[in-house]
């Protein structure tokens, strides 16, 4: 199949050029515009970069220029497909106009995931909701917020155990706020055990990832969510220490044969960033940590892209385990291109 063209909405800020690196040679999307704000307007990706250069290693994207957003110059490009991972207040409306225009937006944005015309998706953990955009030419697919997409990847392969009620506690890396972010006199050697929103955020969003599709609407599952968020001094990754209880008795072994044995349309259909294993499971008592594990996942286009569990123990009904995930490659930009190519691969875009 011809490759479409592809645009990303932020591509100045920390996600964007995620976007950037994984959307570099990619084998389905060509990029053929990039934008931001007032800051990076007229300059060059490789001047204003937030990644290791490396990272972004394809050379017409790193003398590309950044044009400052105009939602009429986007239409003007009439790309196939947009990424965005523009800031919340500004994403409702600009990601509205797109769709409305015809363009399928993969976004990073809160701002219209809890709509009910929007699929909210983890592509392994509910990729049949993708076909709420079946037969439209606009339209948006959201990501979860990043904290959400780690704890729902990690808690599919258990769903089969009948789990009702999640307690989790995330420590969750600066860059989860943008660039600057949090003020650096603020967190280093300190933690701040309150994000603003993220605690209501994974509370609601995690019930519509589980949730069924019924007559083109989600409703959602039932299923409890309890978080406590805490912003640690870690670069990049969340870790979260996850309590289920479940509906029946199940072993430690049996969990982690389950972890072990994860795989979900992404993998089946072989899309090019699907991690072989979406769940790595650690057996080793100090996995996962950030610093080792946030780029978990294979092949090479596929780092990141994983979800890490170790820890692995039940005390009668309840099921403990840590995760960890990557904040801007699986929890946000990944995600949306996962999306991405799935709606590819089944011809939606
Ligand atoms: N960071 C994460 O781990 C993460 C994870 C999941 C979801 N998200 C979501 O993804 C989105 C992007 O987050 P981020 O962390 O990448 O933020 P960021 O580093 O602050 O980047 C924001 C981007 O938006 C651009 N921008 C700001 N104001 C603008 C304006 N008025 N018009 C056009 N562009 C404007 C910035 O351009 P300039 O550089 O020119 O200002 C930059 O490119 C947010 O909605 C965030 O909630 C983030």
């Amino acid at each position: 199949m011809e490759k479409r063209s592809a645009v990303i909405l932020g591509a100045s800020g920390i996600v964007g050029q995620r976007f950037c690196q994984m959307l570099s040679n990619h084998p389905y999307f060509n990029i053929t515009g990039l934008f931001g704000g007032s800051a990076s307007d007229g300059k060059k990706l490789s001047e204003v970069l937030r990644l290791p250069e490396y990272c972004i290693s394809q050379t017409e994207l790193l003398n590309e220029r950044i044009n400052h957003l105009d939602v009429g110059s986007v239409r003007k490009i009439d790309p196939d497909i947009v990424f965005s991972a523009l800031p919340n207040d500004l994403a409702r409306e600009v990601e509205l106009d797109l769709a409305s225009h015809g363009i399928p937006v993969f976004t990073n944005a809160s701002a219209n995931r809890m709509r009910e015309d929007v699929p909210l998706v983890v592509p392994e953990v509910n990729s049949e909701c993708l076909e709420m955009a079946q037969g439209k030419e606009g339209y948006i697919v959201a990501n979860g917020n990043c904290s959400s997409i780690g704890l729902a990847l990690s808690l599919k392969p258990l769903l089969k155990y009948g789990i009702s009620d999640v307690n989790v506690t995330t420590l969750q890396a600066v860059s989860g706020s943008g660039y600057p972010g949090i003020p650096s006199l603020d967190i280093m050697d300190n933690l701040v055990p309150y994000i603003q929103d993220e605690e209501e955020k994974m509370a609601r969003e995690i019930p519509k990832m589980f949730g069924s599709l019924e007559s083109g609407k989600i409703r959602n599952s039932a299923i409890k969510i309890h978080p406590t968020c805490i912003r640690v001094p870690v670069r990049d990754s969340h870790l979260e220490v996850v309590q289920a209880a479940v509906n029946q008795d199940v072993t430690p072994g049996e969990v982690k044969e389950a972890f072990r044995n994860f795989i979900s349309s992404p993998q089946e259909m072989g899309l090019p960033s699907a991690p072989e294993k979406p769940v790595v499971l650690r057996e080793e008592e100090n996995r996962p940590q950030p610093y080792l594990d946030s780029m978990a996942g294979s092949p090479e286009r596929a780092r990141g892209m994983a979800a890490t569990v170790g820890r692995v123990e039940v005390s009668g009904r309840i099921i403990r385990y840590v995760t960890l995930s990557h904040n801007t490659i699986r929890g946000a930009a990944g995600g949306s291109v996962l999306n991405a190519e799935l709606m590819f691969k089944r011809g939606l875009v």
